[in-house]
């Protein structure tokens, strides 16, 4: 038995094939193109793994996702894979239409003709778990009801909209060919892992480098946070007893300002790591010039997954942050290898002869 994840070695994507291996047998094989994003160091404790087969390639090339589909013939398919900074997305778009839409087309399109190729039971047993995000919603004001699953999609982003054109073709998919499809839509994640260009990650290591800590705008932007193990455990709770066709909105139940978070971020490291000269890390506080279209506020009413799935977040957001702070300090190397480029180099390096081809 195997499963199919893309995507596998970007930020939630790694953090769900290590869960993963750590409690199932099963084989993960692991589709990720390796952009800045995808770091193969996150997998390094599964590098001597058998039940880890990692291919460097894009959801995009099909003939290359339809010899893996016939090679490993996955029970399942998770699609992780995807362009995923706003910012980014805001001043490049291009990539992101070609990954989050083309891409996610021509993935769905070599998943159908494989899983109509199955035989029963292996067809109907099989599940294509799309993880998306509730930035699609759009934005809410204040007081308004939190994100619901029919809520309806109203994203203002590059990245959001090309994201809500990739859960309009799952679901497509579903309601027009049968493939029997599931997507979650989820909150800010953090944790471990969390590539430096992200609020989280990014306020850890300006801050233990003493740089300044840009907070967009007024700082008073809301996001539900979830932490990233809480998220995969909800993508395993999904793929194990979702409903075929139907979206699970996942979240902590846990809406904060941007502001709010930087200064815990800071009150963590003046705990941990108080600097030499014992001033305290809100000083590096820096407000810069808003995000065009800045979504004011995200929220998520997670009752949907609970009450039909049984999850609920293990962390609170104390618990969670506590955690991710005493990694970035633990891993100055990740951190430092992520900033200079130096994983690009070793990627470069390690795929030196190697084409598409698994
Ligand atoms: P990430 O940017 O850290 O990782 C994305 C991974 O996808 C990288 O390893 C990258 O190399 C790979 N990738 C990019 N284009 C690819 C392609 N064409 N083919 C194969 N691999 C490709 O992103 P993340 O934060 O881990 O997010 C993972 C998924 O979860 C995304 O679909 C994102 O939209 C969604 N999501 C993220 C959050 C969040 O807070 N980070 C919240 C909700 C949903
Ligand atoms: P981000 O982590 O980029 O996630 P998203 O835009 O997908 O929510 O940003 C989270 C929030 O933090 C968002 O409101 C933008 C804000 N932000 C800053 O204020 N400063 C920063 O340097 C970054 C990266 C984000």
């Amino acid at each position: 038995m195997a499963i199919l994840v893309t995507g596998g070695a970007g930020f939630i994507g790694s953090n769900f094939v290590l869960d993963w291996l750590t409690q199932s047998k099963e084989t993960v094989v692991n589709l990720d193109k390796l952009t800045y994003a995808g770091n193969l160091r996150n997998l390094d404790p599964v590098k001597d793994n058998s039940n880890h087969i990692f291919v460097r390639g894009d959801i995009g090339d099909s003939a290359l996702v339809a010899t893996l589909l016939a090679r490993y013939q996955p029970r399942a398919i998770l699609n992780f894979a995807a362009e995923s900074h706003v910012d980014r997305s805001i001043s490049g778009p291009a990539e992101f239409i070609e990954t989050n839409i083309v891409g996610t087309f021509r993935l769905l399109e070599a998943v159908r003709a494989y899983q109509a190729s199955l035989a029963q039971p292996d067809a109907s047993k099989f599940r294509f778990l799309h993880v998306s995000t509730d930035e699609v919603y759009g934005s809410l004001v204040p007081n308004e009801a939190a994100f619901s699953e029919s809520r309806r999609y109203e994203p203002n982003s590059p990245y959001s909209a090309s994201k809500a054109a990739s859960d309009h073709l799952v679901r497509a998919y579903h309601h027009t060919y049968g493939l029997p499809v599931l997507t979650t839509n989820c909150s800010n994640n953090y944790g471990p892992l969390h590539f430096p260009e992200k609020l989280i990650p990014l306020m850890i290591v300006n801050a233990l480098a003493s740089r300044p800590l840009p907070v967009y705008g007024d700082g008073q932007q809301i996001r539900d946070w979830l932490y990233v193990k809480d998220h995969c455990a909800a993508i395993r709770v999904v793929l194990d007893r979702g409903r075929i066709g139907e979206t699970y909105n996942v979240g902590g139940w846990n809406e904060k300002a941007n502001i709010d978070i930087v200064h815990a971020v800071c009150a963590l490291l003046d705990e941990m790591q108080p600097r030499i000269d014992a001033q305290p890390y809100a000083s590096q506080i820096s407000f810069v010039t808003d995000r065009p279209g800045h979504d004011r506020r995200y929220a998520i009413d997670a009752r949907k997954i609970s009450e039909e799935l049984d999850w609920k977040p293990a962390e609170t957001f104390e618990t969670g942050l506590r955690k991710t702070v005493r990694w970035y300090l633990d891993n100055p190397e990740w951190v430092r290898e992520v900033q200079s480029g130096a994983y690009r180099e070793w990627v470069a390096q390690q795929y030196l002869d190697v084409s598409s081809t698994p």
